[in-house]
């Protein structure tokens, strides 16, 4: 049976490296749902995973997640061309670092719903609309793990993320889903750029390094790897 493969974040950085590595195959995936928000960048991202993917049917979807509606009206989209979601690799991102002075409520939030509100909004309308689930990989941070000086928002909501899977992996367990949560290093994307402006990026890990762990996950040999919270870093 051909499975589908949502991606959130997919027009850029690792979430399109990650659409890249499913568009050449992985298992049995012959769908892949790119999300993010509308942008000529996206279009682009878009047109190239599909030029690349072969057979595979490619859906291009335009949501902004900092909106606690986008969710369902993604979910609606796809129901509307009958695609059944089997698995989510959540893994848009926002960061806004600051000072703990320095730090705005409205920043906060829009981190908190971007990095934990979507993705757990994927989830549970993915589960409430009965879709096929089977596979979460959620991306969290090694910034979550450990909180760093300047990082209020983005450390805080990357711990979220990794409590959060592990609520999903002992809840869905009994229901054959299996919840994975990575914790990338530092990697060389637009989003560490902000982070980390004076770093040189080809001197640390590439967006391809952390989508071939996430294709791992994905594949058959995935499911032989059990961990609360895998740390990918080179
Ligand atoms: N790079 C690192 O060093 C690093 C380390 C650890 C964890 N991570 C995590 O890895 C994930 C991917 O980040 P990246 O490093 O690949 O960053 P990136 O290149 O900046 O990509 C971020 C992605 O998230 C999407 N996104 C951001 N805000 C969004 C919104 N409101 N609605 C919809 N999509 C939104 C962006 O899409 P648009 O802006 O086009 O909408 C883009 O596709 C994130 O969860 C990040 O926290 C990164």
């Amino acid at each position: 049976m051909t499975k589908t493969v949502l991606i959130s974040g997919a027009s850029k950085g690792i979430g399109l490296a990650t659409a890249r590595r499913f568009a050449r195959g992985i298992d049995d995936v012959s769908c892949i749902v790119m999300v993010a928000r509308k942008s000529d960048a996206f279009d682009s991202a878009f047109a190239e995973v599909r030029a690349i993917s072969g057979n595979r049917q490619i859906f291009q979807v335009e949501a902004d997640l900092s909106n606690p509606e986008a969710v369902k009206d993604v979910f609606d989209r796809l129901d509307a061309e009958n695609v059944a979601v089997n698995y989510i690799v959540n893994n848009a991102g926002y960061a806004k670092p600051a000072s703990i002075n320095e730090t705005h409520m409205v920043d906060f939030e829009m981190t908190m719903r971007v990095n934990v509100y979507a993705p757990f909004r994927f989830v549970q309308e993915a589960l409430l609309r009965n879709h096929p689930l089977e596979k979460v990989i959620n991306i969290a941070s090694t910034a979550g793990t450990k909180g760093r000086s300047g990082w209020m928002s983005y450390s805080t909501s990357k711990a979220a993320v990794i409590n959060m899977s592990e609520v999903m992996r002992d809840e869905l367990a009994p229901y054959g889903v299996d919840v994975v949560c990575l914790s990338p290093g530092r990697c060389a994307t637009d989003l560490r750029k902000k982070l980390a402006p004076d770093e040189d990026p080809t001197t640390i890990m590439q967006p391809e390094q952390v989508a071939d762990v996430i294709a791992m996950m994905s594949s058959p040999t995935g499911k032989m790897l059990l961990s609360e919270n895998l740390v990918v870093r080179c």
